[in-house]
């Protein structure tokens, strides 16, 4: 009899489909992904690769974002309910009055949240080049950066730029506590802390580095370091032990768990390639207007 990971196999060329996964998917997952990233990678992977099926292993507003960059494929997302919290925590009409108090302000949004506020934003950002992207607003302009209060703040006092920011936050992050972290630094005194911008101002002061989890994969593997304190979902751990044998990673803490991202498993993307479900389709005319601040974000160097 065949193992589900053959199923899932042979019906993927079937379908003429990839699987591609977040870094924070279950290790099963990961392990059979045609490619894993973080947010911004995985966007240009699906709009850059030929195949027209994609099942996408992450939550919903990334599945959202592959299917407003690409528009004519089949985005699959095996479980309708992978949510991201934070990206709920701001409305279309609520970002519209924000923007009615300040009629002249550029809204940069993170890409986490929903393709009808991408449309009311004139520039997108993920983790990795946010602080890029708020750089090339001219000085003198009045920004509103939403939805996370954490990274806004971070690029905020990095750059010395006063931004109008919302008040969301990423529940996972929010659950790591500095006293994890300094129990792991004196248990393992040669390791470097990484975390990710997400994280609430007392993890990102004792950090050496802040990074999105596709730039701790780049760090890691490059670093002279031989041990790194990861502040992040755990999920990433999987692709840092596969990718450096040789070095040794730490989880902060067993909470620093997305449970929307744990929602997909092996089955979930077996029943999502039989069913060609759940299907994420983005209407017109949020779709082009959300186009518009992911390639003004794309457009940044
Ligand atoms: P990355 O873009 O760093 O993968 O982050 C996505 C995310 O949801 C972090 O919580
Ligand atoms: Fe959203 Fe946080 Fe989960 Fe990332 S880790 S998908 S920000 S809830």
């Amino acid at each position: 009899m065949k193992s589900i990971e053959e199923k899932i196999q042979d019906l993927k060329r079937e379908r003429g489909a990839v699987i591609i996964a977040h870094n924070y998917q279950p290790d099963e997952v990961q392990a059979i992904a045609d490619f894993t990233g973080d947010s911004l990678e995985l966007s240009r992977k699906g709009a850059e690769l030929p195949e027209e099926v994609i099942v996408f292993c992450g939550v919903h507003f990334m599945a959202e974002t592959a299917a407003i960059l690409s528009p004519e494929k089949t985005i699959l997302l095996p479980d309708q309910f992978a949510g991201c919290p934070m990206a709920d925590m701001i409305t279309a009409e609520q970002l519209q009055a924000k923007k009615a108090e300040h009629p002249s302000a550029v809204v940069i949004t993170y890409v986490n949240s929903s393709a009808a506020i991408k449309a009311e934003s004139d520039l997108c950002c993920t983790s990795s080049n946010a602080m890029a992207v708020v750089s090339s607003v001219p000085a003198d302009q009045e920004i509103i950066f939403v939805p996370d209060t954490h990274l806004g703040h971070y690029i905020q006092d990095e750059l010395n730029r006063e931004m109008i920011i919302w008040d969301g936050y990423c529940p996972t992050h929010s659950r790591i506590r500095d006293v994890d972290i300094l129990r792991e630094k004196e248990d393992h005194p040669n390791a470097i802390v990484m975390a990710h911008p997400e994280c609430p101002q007392n993890i990102r002061d004792i950090a050496d580095e802040l990074l999105s989890t596709g730039q701790m994969c780049k760090v890691a593997a490059k670093s002279p370091h031989k041990e790194f304190i990861v502040a992040t979902e755990m999920g990433l751990l999987y692709r840092l032990r596969n990718e450096n044998p040789d070095k040794k990673f730490y989880s902060v803490s067993d909470r620093a768990v997305c449970p929307n991202m744990k929602k997909i498993d092996l089955e979930k993307v077996l029943w999502s390639l039989e069913d060609m479900q759940h299907r994420v389709v983005v209407p017109e005319p949020i779709c082009s207007q959300a186009r518009k601040s992911i390639d003004a974000m794309l457009a940044v160097k």
